[in-house]
């Protein structure tokens, strides 16, 4: 069945507050709940409660137990009818914890007790209104063995714990804010902790914690520290401080996602909480520093002010999204000069806009294309999307563009004075950005921005120059068009309107300088002009030669660019644009116009030629000593497979990897002693930071010597045997190991990864890494990935391990996937089946590796059908799965 978004109801009863008692026990937990009810209207309506996968034991109303005719229950309700007024009511209902492989609900993951409630969770662990728009305050009292769970953990504030008979003890928690059920979070077990007391702007003291496995306390210094970190940003950037007395994290190792919000309690994936510098890399660190961020950021954007419904999911998610941008963003760039501050902010910016373009271009171009508010959805937890997400953010910084950042802050300040407290829609919130907007505008207003929130697909923005030598003038026509995607092309007569579109953009002159422009009254070299309409032409006067554009600066908007560069204007952008960005953008569209050209005729079977433009490039950025090394390798890195197959019609997968090869080996070959001498000039002796200019260091270094085993450089292989062998931090230690494991086909090979496994087995967020390693390499196929699942450390239940293995084949390991004879195909069948025994949603998120079949090359479309359809006619397939490939093959 599909819900939609225009069905919207309220619901008939307010829920004052909801008492919890839990009896854990693994397999099977007691839980009392007594509800405090009163009815919205003066006549009586049906009290419809969720419950899913639990056993009801009694229900009472004001403590009179109700026989089984006096309400209904099914597989998802529990419906007591026809009530009316104030009420108590009170349900007694058991679970199995231990069998809990979802991961939804209340579930047992080591020796202890996790919940994960959002989306529509808590209908697992108790029949309850389970929506966001029912909010109330929380008391719950949590009874375990003492000895097995020394810390029982809810939101909020701990207000009792005592003693009981038997080895038992038990713990009552008081959440003040009201909250709807998704927020709702329950912990019990032994850990590790480590706290640390602060102090807010307004001089409240809080504590600080993070709880995680025993044994594992020595790794989450980075954690708190993040944490702290994120405390202190909201209150400068948003001035929004920590309003609870205790903040708890607690890491586990299975969960579905990266993290959990809840109330007071944030629940992390271990792989977002545990870091040292032998166990973790700079990129575990950013993600860490990230993810704690977005979390703590939520409590504000997410838990004081929610959302209506789950149709409104990105007012959340893409607000705290864009929140946690900027927060890394300015991390980054903490105690850096002017210039190198840009840069970072330029590289965290690069690698957002990049994990945009190969996660949700596609998904926005594919059978589950949807806005940022969806009309309709069959399961939510399908829609905790890269739209919802990552798109969502990029919505909400366009528009903090169009109102700056203190108009936005402005409009921030009015969304929480307008909103705490409530549970709201994407509406509710650009009403108050256009509030802020108009007022600072007039005669201005967000009308047309809105279609951002009710249209999907990516706009493609055409960009025409006309130069006019004796009018010293040039102009510039942006023309916007999207095609209708996802459900809009089975709607008949849909009409895509325009969206309000702002595209900062500059002129570079031949020799490579930035222009002054007048614009707006003002010289500027960066302009924005708003697109709104179809098309629109802006006029640029004093322009004394034909200047060569430099478009979507800063990646002003989530579309795609349509200019007709030659070879040797991009050269000049790639070499000179003032903006960070931008120049990286020349680069990106320069390789890969040529990686295109070339895998077109690998795909034909022609012999390519590398365009010698490409080399200079590659050498001008490997040397331009004005450039920090973390910006010269987003630089010199090749466009992703992902990327370039978004350009190419049919996807041609194994070209594109042949083509990626061949223009990697050219660069390698051509720029030999350059690569060899980044090499030695890029080590990071000394304690291990993880800060911006020294990760971009090693990840110039670690760059330079993927290149060099690519082909096969004797002297490179032995530095990466060396540098693997003595590495004193992870990112060294792996850089030089997934070099070898890529490129080098030698006994030596086997001999580290041996040597890795026997060094880290007792870690396993390092043991992740192991697998994804072997999972991406070269000549892995879906063979190699079943003899790795036979492993003794392999476990399909482990989220974490499920990914490291088998999500790395089938989303990175093109060739394996892509074999002619469909063994990638099968196996990828297999396991999507395999998993939705265990986990629907983790299924679902592997069966999306389809979605885009119908693009490919003739052969492979064929096979990619055939496994889809395998897939969707296995019985007792979970509706997660069944709406990912009914949708893959229908749309
Ligand atoms: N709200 C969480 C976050 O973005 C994600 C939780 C999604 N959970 C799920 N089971 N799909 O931080
Ligand atoms: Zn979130």
């Amino acid at each position: 069945t599909t819900i939609h978004r225009l069905d919207y109801r309220e619901y008939p009863f307010n829920i004052e507050n909801v008492a919890l008692h839990f009896d854990l026990h693994e397999t099977s937990t007691r839980i009392t709940s007594t509800l405090s009810v009163s009815s919205k209207e003066n006549w009586p309506a049906d009290l419809v409660l969720n419950g899913e996968d639990i056993r009801l034991v009694a229900v009472s109303i004001n403590g009179k137990a109700l026989g089984e005719h006096q309400y209904s229950l099914n597989e998802q309700t529990l419906v007591v009818p026809s009530l009316q007024g104030q009420f108590e009511l009170s349900i007694v209902s058991e679970c199995n914890p231990q069998e809990n492989s979802t991961l939804m609900g209340l579930y047992v993951s080591g020796n202890s007790f996790f919940t994960q409630c959002e989306a529509e969770g808590f209908r697992r662990i108790t029949f309850f209104p389970d929506r966001p728009d029912v909010m109330s305050t929380y008391t719950v009292t949590i009874c375990a063995d003492k000895a097995r769970y020394p810390y029982l953990l809810s939101n909020g504030n701990l207000c009792a714990s005592t003693d009981l008979p038997d080895g038992r003890h038990q713990a009552t928690w008081e959440d003040p804010f009201r909250k709807p059920s998704y927020l709702f979070a329950l912990v019990a077990g032994d850990f590790d902790i480590r706290e640390k007391h602060a102090t807010t702007q307004s001089g409240r003291e809080v504590l600080l914690q993070v709880y995680s496995d025993k044994g594992s306390g020595h790794q989450t210094e980075w954690a708190l520290e993040s944490l702290e970190n994120a405390m202190k940003w909201d209150e400068a950037r948003f001035g929004l401080e920590l309003d609870l007395d205790r903040f708890m994290i607690v890491a586990v190792r299975d969960f579905n996602m990266g993290a959990m919000e809840n109330k007071g309690l944030n629940i992390f994936n271990a792989a977002y909480v545990l870091a040292d510098p032998n166990t973790a890399t700079d990129a575990n660190y950013e993600g860490i520093e990230s993810v704690i961020g977005h979390e703590y950021f939520h409590n504000w954007t997410g838990n004081r002010i929610t959302c209506r419904d789950w149709f409104q999911l990105s007012l959340k998610e893409g607000l705290t999204v864009f929140r946690d941008q900027e927060f890394s963003a300015d991390m980054m760039a903490r105690n850096l000069d002017a210039s190198a501050a840009a840069s970072a902010r330029a590289i965290k910016r690069i690698d957002d806009v990049t994990r945009l373009r190969t996660a949700q271009f596609p998904e926005d171009a594919g059978p589950m294309a949807h806005p940022i508010r969806p009309e309709s959805y069959q399961e939510i937890a399908n829609f905790y999307t890269a739209t919802i997400y990552e798109k969502g953010a990029e919505v909400i910084r366009m528009q903090h563009t169009l109102l700056g950042e203190e108009g936005f802050r402005a409009g921030m300040d009015e969304y929480f004075s307008r909103h705490d407290g409530q549970a709201v829609t994407c509406d509710d919130f650009i009403n108050v950005m256009e509030s802020v907007y108009t007022q600072r505008n007039p005669g201005k207003d967000l009308s047309l921005f809105r279609n951002w929130y009710s249209q999907a697909g990516t706009p493609r923005v055409t960009v025409q120059l006309a130069y006019n030598e004796a009018q010293q003038r040039c102009s510039i026509t942006l023309s916007q068009s999207c095609a209708p995607v996802g459900v809009e092309k089975l709607q008949n007569g849909f009409v895509k309107k325009p969206f309000h579109i702002p595209f900062s953009m500059g002129f570079i002159s031949q020799s490579g300088q930035p222009l002054m422009l007048q614009f707006e009254g003002r010289p500027q070299t960066t302009v924005l002009l708003e697109l709104i309409e179809e098309s629109q032409t802006w006029h640029f006067d004093q322009i004394s030669e034909r200047p060569i554009p430099s478009l979507l600066r800063d990646f002003s908007a989530p579309v795609i660019v349509d200019y007709p560069w030659n070879q040797q204007e991009l050269a000049i952008l790639c070499a000179h644009d003032s903006n960070p960005f931008a120049r990286w953008e020349a680069v990106q569209a320069l390789s890969s116009n040529e990686l295109l050209r070339i895998a077109a005729l690998l795909a034909q079977g022609g012999q390519p030629e590398l365009d010698p433009a490409l080399l200079q490039v590659w050498q001008t950025n490997l040397t331009d000593p004005s450039l920090d090394a973390g910006y010269r390798a987003w630089l010199l890195t090749l466009p992703s497979e992902k990327v370039l197959a978004e350009r190419m019609t049919p996807i041609e997968p194994v070209a594109i990897a042949r083509a990626r090869d061949f223009v990697r080996e050219k660069l390698a070959n051509g720029l030999l002693d350059l690569w060899q001498q980044t090499l030695g000039q890029n080590e990071t002796p000394g304690r291990y930071s993880p800060d911006a200019i020294s990760a971009g260091r090693r990840s110039l270094k670690n760059l330079a010597l993927a290149y060099l085993l690519s082909i096969q450089n004797p002297s490179a292989i032995q530095a990466a045997f060396a540098q693997y062998q003595n590495a004193s931090n992870m990112t060294d230690r792996l850089g030089a190991l997934s070099a070898l494991v890529s490129h080098y086909e030698g006994d030596e090979r086997d001999e580290a990864l041996a040597q890795f496994y026997e060094q880290w087995q007792h870690d396993p967020l390092v043991v992740d890494k192991w697998f994804a390693l072997q999972a991406n390499a070269r000549h892995t196929n879906a063979q190699t990935i079943l003899g790795l699942m036979a492993h003794p450390a392999f476990n399909l239940r482990n989220p974490n391990r499920a990914r490291s293995l088998i999500f790395q084949f089938c989303i990175n390991n093109t060739e394996g996937l892509h074999k002619s004879d469909g063994s990638g195909y099968a196996f990828w069948a297999d396991q999507v089946i395999a998993l939705d025994g265990i986990n629907p949603e983790i299924a679902a998120r592997l069966a999306r590796v389809m979605d885009n079949w119908s693009r490919y090359a003739p052969a492979l479309k064929a096979g990619m059908q055939q496994a889809l359809k395998r897939v969707e006619a296995h019985p007792g397939l979970s509706k997660n799965v069944f709406e990912i490939v009914s949708k893959a093959l229908n749309i």
